[in-house]
């Protein structure tokens, strides 16, 4: 018998279920497993609140976005801070490894989620840590599952942005602003696949005439007249930006926030099969 607790933290993505669902079918097929799920990330882990997993409960899940186990941003920075309600979070969540008698945890998350991991390895207890963020900013990673599900719905809408501006014959400019906090993957990546004509990411520093503006009117001249600048967020105010541009172009510019809307839905084929893979592997 092995008992196996996993607990998914920080923001969710697609590829959290599909990855929680090869965790527990490698782990049934390979062991007599009992699987505990830990509600809403660290919280649960802190105030004992889990369930006892049923086999079925990973059925049908592959495909859906979000985590049937629940998260929330429990930052790394307060684990060792004693609040107002005097619980110590770290020995909280040893006692509830303990109680649960595991033998490991599971721990899905990004990066700060993988601090406290860490944090909980260095204390002594079993971790495993698997990646997944949209932001693809982990250190040791290549692709962490999120990403390209997020880069696609990315690349989508600015598609579907485009039919409505190429509409207008006198041209448009559309801003998109996307996730990705302080990394540019996602920007670069999106950018990229959706034919954008600038993309400032925060890891390498634009010049507005040199990149935005004199690349407009050099695809200008060979017959564009619909131009997408992917702006990493964090860069600055987009629709100053998009001000700023209308004034040196002529051309109309629009701004677009995409917003959340990049961490939901269904995971792409390749998170998929990513998050399966690390799910076996763990
Ligand atoms: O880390 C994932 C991410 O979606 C970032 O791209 C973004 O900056 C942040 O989380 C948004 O956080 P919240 O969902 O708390 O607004």
């Amino acid at each position: 018998m092995i008992r196996i607790g996993m607990l998914t933290s920080g923001g969710d993505c697609p590829g959290l279920n599909a990855a929680i669902r090869g965790v527990a079918r490698a782990a049934y097929e390979m062991f007599d497993a009992e699987i505990i799920g830990i509600h809403d990330g660290y919280r649960g882990l802190i105030e004992g609140d889990y369930q006892e997993m049923k086999r079925s409960d990973f059925s049908g899940i592959l495909t859906l976005g979000g985590t049937i186990l629940g998260t929330a941003r429990t930052p790394f920075r307060d684990m060792r801070k004693i609040g107002e309600d005097k619980v110590d979070k770290v020995a909280a969540m040893k006692k509830t490894y303990k109680d649960l008698k595991l033998d490991c945890l599971v721990i899905l998350g990004g990066n700060g989620t993988h601090k406290t991991a860490n944090l909980l390895s260095q204390e002594g207890l079993n971790v495993i840590g698997l990646p997944k963020t949209i932001d693809n900013d982990l250190y040791g990673t290549d692709h962490c599952p999120g990403f390209a599900s997020a880069a696609k719905y990315i690349a989508t809408s600015c598609m579907e942005v485009k039919h409505d501006a190429c509409c207008y014959d006198t041209g448009m400019v559309t801003i998109i602003e996307v996730m990705g906090r302080h990394a540019g993957w996602l920007a670069l990546s999106a950018g990229i696949a959706a034919g954008a004509t600038s993309i400032l990411v925060p890891e390498i520093p634009y010049d507005f005439q040199r990149d935005i503006v004199d690349r407009m009117k050099y695809t200008s001249s060979l017959g564009k007249h619909h131009f997408i600048v992917m702006v990493a967020e964090g860069i600055g105010d987009v629709d100053q930006l998009a001000r700023d541009i209308e004034s040196a172009t002529g051309v109309e510019t629009r701004a677009t926030v995409l917003g959340h809307v990049q961490r939901g839905g269904s995971p792409s084929m390749a998170d998929r099969m990513l998050a399966a893979q690390f799910g076996n592997k763990a």
